[in-house]
């Protein structure tokens, strides 16, 4: 049950007992879960089709580990605290008992409501304990849950359903996010206009909003909730069943569906979180992030419950009432481990250090950070105000597609260097390739970060499209899983990553696809063509530049701003606006009419001097009226 490696000493040695004999080493692991049957093997894997399986013949369920198995010894425990968006309102607690009676109860409701196992089902809702309960619920009875980031657009929402092919949809009246309030119901019953595949949709009542429920789909949590046990057998799952689809963005096409599987994800979860949080059974863990990311998914619902562990769930936004909440919220429940993004970090750092500097945070033993690289200032800002010099920070690199943390320090036992992510956990294998795909073996170098041996939580297919799994992420050097993202390591082996070398652009730690952006504003009447580069951002690490080309020069440019923003809004959510639209006449492009990025990054960047050779454009002139024009 205890996972954890207690020194650097002990990291050593398990890290090279995990390398020599991997199987081994994940078979004492998984050892210690409850399974319904054992698995006959604990890996087979090849990385060309690519097939990788974990764990198989075995059966198990997820909710067993996260739930049952903990009853008898720790049903008093709280398993969730959840602080509500509004300070004034009353926080909940929940025993492990409780929660594990909710969640029974929600799986028979889902049976009465016809789901069954395999069946997709779409959570949108907000950072409520039911949002817990519902994915667990899923987890339960054997059904894959797809939870949708509640700040995604009802356009975005129906592509993922249809992709899906979801049968139900679990929403709420809407939410409350700082001094916001979205209609989640509104904005679901936009999506189904044109999704076919969903039978029923159930509604909590979050708000007393009373929305339009239609007549044969559509029902309330509460009533689907009457009458039923609070007693629900989990449905034995094969090891490689599908536990989850979770939508992230390429740098090609529409958002794709990683898939996660029950087994290896499990063990991997559990692994990754004890060792990286260290922690201990009677402290209090809190992740800022939101359940609709991977972040939430392994951090906040899996990770936490399988070990054991109290975590809190927080409904609101760092910065509301004001921007000492997060520090008020830590103060008030005594949080010992804090987990947030370097986005959140630098925005609260802008606001002043008197909102931190209010609160004791004398709980405090280990910080976290997610999502981005994190600068220096940032990190230093974070040590001093927040951890008090006394908590080592954790800058854990990982990616919906690893399913949890692979380079990270494990508690105070690792080796610390501010913006570096660290060593790799045990198990996971990185490798430096150059641009000729050989692997780079030296220490002080530069290169794209890839694994080379597979671990239990990695992504298993895209959703309905393996080939596009292979291609994405398996294609680009025979033998390697290439993670999309730079990094370099330091004369000690310490990995530090750079950031993206794709075309995917990193919002506060949210990832967007250029050409997904793109296809977005190109829907808007006015646009005919555009192109869209990240640039540094203050706050939200990268922010969005778009160089526009409409049918002809706006003359009311704001106006025409305002639109393509909207556009964006609509198609994909507010969290995709671009900060930055540039109308031009043309775009840098080659002889065969790609687009040539670097330039327009180089300009946003505000490095317009430094544009390399533009000889094999089309049309150079192109380019001095994007410098000239560059906001
Ligand atoms: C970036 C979030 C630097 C990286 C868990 C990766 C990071 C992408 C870090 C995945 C970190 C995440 N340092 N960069 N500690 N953590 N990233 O899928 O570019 O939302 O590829 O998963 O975020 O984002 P995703």
């Amino acid at each position: 049950m205890d996972l954890r490696i207690k020194s650097f000493e002990e990291y050593k040695a398990k890290y090279a007992q995990s390398v020599e004999k991997p199987e081994q080493f994940w078979d004492e692991i998984a050892n210690s879960f409850n399974w319904v049957k054992k698995y006959d093997k604990v890996l087979d894997w090849e990385f060309e089709t690519p097939k990788v399986e974990w764990f198989s013949g075995g059966k198990l369920n997820i909710t067993e580990n996260c739930l049952d198995r903990h009853l008898a010894k720790r049903g008093n425990k709280l398993a969730l605290i959840w602080e509500p968006n509004d300070p004034k309102e009353r926080f909940v607690r929940w025993t492990y008992r409780e929660l594990y009676e909710k969640v029974c109860q929600f799986a028979n409701a889902l049976k009465s409501q016809n789901v069954k196992k395999g069946d997709r089902v779409i959570i949108y809702m907000p950072m409520i304990p039911e949002l817990k309960v519902a994915v667990l619920a899923c987890a339960r009875i054997g059904a894959v849950h797809s939870v949708v980031f509640a700040g995604f657009s009802a356009s975005a929402m129906a592509d993922r359903i249809e992709d899906a092919k979801a049968k139900v949809v679990i929403t709420s009246d809407g939410l409350n996010r700082g001094t916001k309030q979205i209609p989640l119901k509104r904005i679901v019953d936009e999506a189904l206009e044109s999704c076919s595949s969903v039978e029923t949709v159930i509604v909590y009542d979050c708000l007393s909003w009373l929305p339009n429920m239609k007549p044969g789909r559509d029902v309330w949590w509460h009533d689907v909730i009457k009458d039923v046990a609070l007693e629900c057998p989990a449905e034995p799952m094969d090891a490689e069943d599908m536990l989850f689809i979770l939508y992230t963005s390429g740098s090609t096409g529409k958002p794709k569906g990683v898939v996660h599987t029950c087994a290896g994800y499990m063990v991997y979860a559990a692994y990754s979180f004890q060792n990286v949080f260290q922690v201990e059974e009677s402290d209090i863990y809190w992740c800022t992030a939101d359940i609709g990311w991977i972040t939430g998914h392994t951090y906040i619902v899996y990770g936490p419950l399988l070990s054991g562990a109290t975590s809190l769930m927080f409904e609101g936004v760092p910065t509301y009432p004001d921007p000492g909440r997060f520090w008020q919220i830590c103060d008030k429940h005594s949080v010992n481990i804090f987990y947030t993004a370097p986005t959140a970090i630098r925005a609260l750092m802008a606001c002043g250090d008197d909102h931190v500097l209010s609160y004791s945070l004398d709980s405090l033993k280990v910080l976290g950070t997610v999502g981005e690289p994190i600068n220096e200032e940032a990190w230093q800002w974070y040590h001093l105000h927040v951890g008090k010099r006394n908590c080592p920070i954790v800058d854990t690199w990982w990616q919906t597609e690893t399913g949890g943390i692979m380079i990270s320090g494990l508690g105070a036992h690792s080796p610390m260097h501010p913006t570096h992510a660290g060593y790799p956990l045990p198990g996971i294998q990185p490798a430096l390739l150059n641009q000729e795909g050989k692997e780079i073996l030296e220490n002080e170098e530069e290169g794209y970060l890839c694994i080379k041996f597979p671990w239990p939580s990695m992504i298993r297919t895209t959703y309905g499209d393996h080939e596009r799994c292979k291609n994405v992420y398996f294609s680009h050097y025979d033998g390697y899983y290439f993670t999309g993202d730079g990094a370099k390591r330091d004369k000690d082996g310490m990995y530090r990553i750079i950031g993206r070398v794709d075309d995917v652009i990193n919002v506060s730690g949210h990832r967007f696809g250029t050409a997904e952006i793109e296809d977005a504003m190109n829907t808007n009447p006015m646009v005919v063509e555009s192109a869209v580069v990240g640039y540094p951002h203050d706050i939200k690490g990268q922010g969005i530049y778009a160089y526009v080309i409409c049918n002809e020069m706006p003359t009311d440019p704001d106006f025409a701003r305002g639109s393509i923003i909207e556009t964006v809004v609509e198609q994909i959510g507010k969290i995709a606006k671009p900060e930055k639209i540039q109308f031009v006449s043309g775009l840098p492009k080659t002889r065969s009419g790609k687009i040539m990025r670097r330039i327009l990054r180089k300009v946003a960047e505000g490095e317009a001097d430094k544009l390399g050779d533009t000889s094999t454009l089309l049309d150079p002139d192109i380019v001095d009226e994007i410098v000239s024009g560059a906001i």
